[in-house]
This record gives structure tokens, C-alpha cells and sequence, in this order.
């Protein structure tokens, strides 16, 4: 691998990849902890937190509205209170972060001030009103660009209850709205489709909120008293999934992930690899600040195509360009269906990973909900392009692992929003 300029980078072609790698915080649970630390009586240590751009983001945006934080490794969030925050002076720009436009979106619904959130242009392209029309019920004031897009204003105040379903399984949906219910009157219910992550119940219950849980129905009290608390943030399972598949289609590897996130509503990627035959075990399992933990040692593999759709998609969500990668190096054909919420990620995820795998010489099918891999291409290399998708850049990088030739991906500096390590980390093993 060699940089070449910071826009792209080349990855040649290799085996035997060991060591053992520590992937960076969970993605996720940084932005919650920082956000739900914000909002809390006390002060909140996390330690092992993502600094990323997506979860910088997130900081930047309390910051504006008057919370202190310190550090970027380990942060210190000193909480102001359900009702401290104070009116932002300017717009909150939330980068390429969905995760922070929709999830803060829940908590100045409740704020007695007026708001703007924005983006980059892949954030100020993708849907919001699945968030603004469950806070308009509750009573806040949404306006967005062209009726579903950022900017977006909100005058927030005083909220009353919903029972909600939510039309698509989302976490930032779910938990956007148990976060807008912490400000209401009485007790807020929010219902999915499939069992979305659950790191937002995990966290508000660890600050002393009473969250239920009845199959998929989620129910959070209004008005709670939040404490301030002392979070690890376990590893990514996301970021360490790169490793996983790059372990797994690389001859003579053996790469141990210490420190991992395994909360079940994650780990479809394990479970999908292992369908596919996948050698992979967990060792060392244990629980860190009400998440479970474990290392993942994952040998070089001979896979078989497999049939993915349903709630597994949910609980693998970020990691279906990658799947894709895998795919096409097992035997026999791979269909991922009812996945179209990847049309509406970072980029379409569907037509990206159909293209760009193409490009490295896969044959691979465009379905409207997913797509069907042909097994056994031989990856050719050459040139692609992340569409400034970090997701795409990455599953790229692990393509070209297995490819022919040498493989060059362009417009990569997307990676740093959510793991600024991933090319030397990649490097190391
Ligand atoms: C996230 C939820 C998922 C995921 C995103 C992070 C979260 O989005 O794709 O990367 O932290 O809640 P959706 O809820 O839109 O599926």
C-alpha cells in the first residue's frame, strides 16, 4: 500500500496477514454518550471515544449550545442538565453525520429555542422527514428544505407523548424519538419494523432513565433524572468487519480484533460470515458499561455463497458493501435482498458497490432492495471510486487485497469520518 496523494490511495494485492488489531470506538455509542452526557446532571468520562469527524461533529454541536467538553481520546462532557442547553448562536453543522442531524434533532424538539441544522451535500440529500413527522406529532415546530431535507429549523418546547411505528427499522429514527421523549409529559412509545441497534436504551438507562423493552416496542418516561457516568466505549464491530473479511479471503491469515462491541442487534456480519464459513471465534467475552465485549480471532476461509434479507439485514446495516466484497470471492451465488435503505446512506450503497465492484471485474446484479454476486470473480484491480463514502472506500481498500493487479481508490478522505486509522491499521497486519 503506498499514498500517493491524500484524495486516493493504492492497495496491492496480499496474504498472509497477522497480527492483532484494537478498532477504534464504537461509532454509535460516541455520539450517544456524548450527546445523552450533555443532557445529564454531573460530569460524563468516556474513554476509548471515536474521534472521528462524524462524532467531532456531534461535540461541536453541544459546544454551540453552551456545553463544556474536554478532550478528543477521552472526553469529559460536563453535563447541563435536561433543560441547560442554551439557543445556538449560529447553524449546527453536522458534516456527513446522520447520526448526529437525526438523533440531536430528538433533543431540540424538546428546547424552548429556535435551531438550524445542516450538512455536506450527501447529508443535505438524504431523508428527514421520517424524524421531523414523529416530532411534529409530539409538538415541535420542523420546517424542512423541500419538505424532507436539510437544513432543517426547528422551534422545539413543550412536548406531549406519541405511540409511534416507525415506517422503516432505523436506530436514528428510534432513537431520535426516545430521545424527544425524555422531554415529554408522560411516557413516549416507539414500535419497529425489525430490531433496530439498541445502544440509545442501553446508555439511557445506564444515566437512570426508565426505558421498557416488549419485543420491538420501546417505551422511555418523560422528565427523568440523568447522571452523569463513566463510559468505555467498546471497539466498532463496523470497523473491525474490514479486518474480518480481509482475515478471512486472504490466504495464511490469522488476525486477532481485540476489544470488540458484540451487542447481538450488530453482529449480523458475524453471523453472515459464519453462514458462509467463515472461521471465526470469540474469546474472552465479557460486558464493559452495559455493552458486551469479546476478541474475534478470524483465519483465512473458504466461503460459500449465501442467502441474506430480513432482520439479519438490520443488524448488518453498514457492512453490506463489504459483505459484497466477500461474496464475491465464495463459491456459488450471493442475494442480498430487502436492503433499500442502503439507497439512502452516505451514498446509494446499491448502485456504489454495483459499479465500483464491477469496475474490479465482479459480476455482480442491481436488485431495486439489494443485489446478486456471482462467486469465484477473479478481481482484476484498477481504478474506483468511493462516491466520499467511508464505507465504500474501505470495502474497496479490502477488494483490492484480493485482487490481481494493484487498486486504486479515488476520494478517500471520507474515511476519517468515522475511522482516521483504518490505512495504517490496515498496514500493520
Ligand atoms: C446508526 C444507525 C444506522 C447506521 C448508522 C448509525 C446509529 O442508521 O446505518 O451508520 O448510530 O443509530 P439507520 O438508523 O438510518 O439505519
Amino acid at each position: 500500500m503506498k499514498v500517493m496523494t491524500p484524495e486516493k490511495m493504492t492497495v496491492q494485492p496480499r496474504s498472509g496477514l497477522r497480527g492483532e488489531i484494537e478498532p477504534p470506538g464504537n461509532k454509535s455509542i460516541s455520539h450517544r454518550a456524548v450527546m445523552i452526557g450533555a443532557i445529564a446532571d454531573g460530569i460524563t468520562e468516556v474513554t476509548n471515544f471515536l474521534s472521528g469527524e462524524d462524532c467531532i461533529a456531534t461535540i461541536k454541536a453541544f459546544e454551540n449550545m453552551g456545553v463544556r467538553v474536554e478532550g478528543t481520546g477521552n472526553v469529559k462532557v460536563y453535563g447541563a442538565g435536561l433543560d441547560g442547553l442554551k439557543e445556538p448562536t449560529d447553524v449546527l453543522d453536522m458534516g456527513n453525520s446522520g447520526t448526529s442531524m437525526r438523533l440531536i434533532s430528538g433533543i431540540l424538539a424538546g428546547q424552548p429555542f429556535y435551531s438550524v441544522l445542516t450538512g455536506d451535500s450527501s447529508l443535505r440529500s438524504r431523508p428527514m422527514n421520517r424524524i421531523a413527522e414523529p416530532l411534529r406529532l409530539m409538538g415541535a415546530k420542523i420546517h424542512a428544505r423541500a419538505g424532507d431535507l436539510a437544513p432543517l429549523t426547528i422551534l422545539g418546547g413543550k412536548l406531549h407523548p406519541i405511540d409511534y411505528k416507525t415506517p422503516v427499522a432505523s436506530a436514528q429514527i428510534k432513537s431520535c424519538i426516545l430521545l424527544a421523549g425524555l422531554y415529554a409529559d408522560g411516557e413516549t412509545t416507539v414500535t419497529e419494523t425489525a430490531e433496530s441497534r439498541d445502544h440509545t436504551e442501553r446508555m439511557l438507562k445506564a444515566f437512570g432513565a426508565e426505558v421498557a423493552s416488549h419485543g420491538l416496542t420501546r417505551k422511555v418516561k418523560g422528565r427523568p433524572k440523568l447522571t452523569g457516568q463513566k463510559i468505555n466505549v467498546p471497539g466498532d464491530i463496523s470497523s473491525a468487519a474490514y479486518f474480518m473479511v480481509a482475515a478471512i479471503l486472504c490466504r495464511d491469515s490469522d488476525v486477532t480484533l481485540r476489544n470488540v462491541g458484540v451487542n447481538p442487534t450488530r453482529t449480523g456480519i458475524l453471523d453472515a460470515l459464519r453462514a458462509m464459513g467463515g472461521r471465526i471465534s470469540l474469546e474472552n467475552y465479557r460486558e464493559e458499561s452495559g455493552e458486551p465485549v469479546a476478541d474475534i480471532r478470524v483465519r483465512s476461509s473458504r466461503l460459500k455463497g449465501g442467502d441474506f434479507s430480513g432482520n439479519i439485514i438490520v443488524r448488518m446495516i453498514d457492512e453490506i458493501p463489504l459483505l459484497a466484497v466477500a461474496a464475491t470471492q465464495a463459491e456459488g451465488e450471493t442475494k442480498i435482498r430487502e436492503a433499500a435503505e442502503l439507497r439512502v446512506k452516505e451514498s446509494d450503497r446499491i448502485a456504489a458497490t454495483v459499479s465500483e465492484l464491477r469496475k474490479l471485474g465482479a459480476q455482480i446484479e442491481e436488485l431495486d432492495d439489494g443485489m446478486i454476486i456471482a462467486g469465484r470473480s477473479k478481481l482484476r484491480g484498477g481504478e474506483c471510486e468511493s462516491h466520499g463514502d467511508h464505507r465504500m472506500a474501505m470495502s474497496l481498500a479490502i477488494a483490492g487485497l484480493v485482487s490481481e493487479r494493484e487498486t486504486t481508490i479515488h476520494n478517500i478522505e471520507c474515511v476519517n469520518t468515522s475511522f482516521p486509522t483504518f490505512w495504517e491499521m490496515l498496514s500493520s497486519i
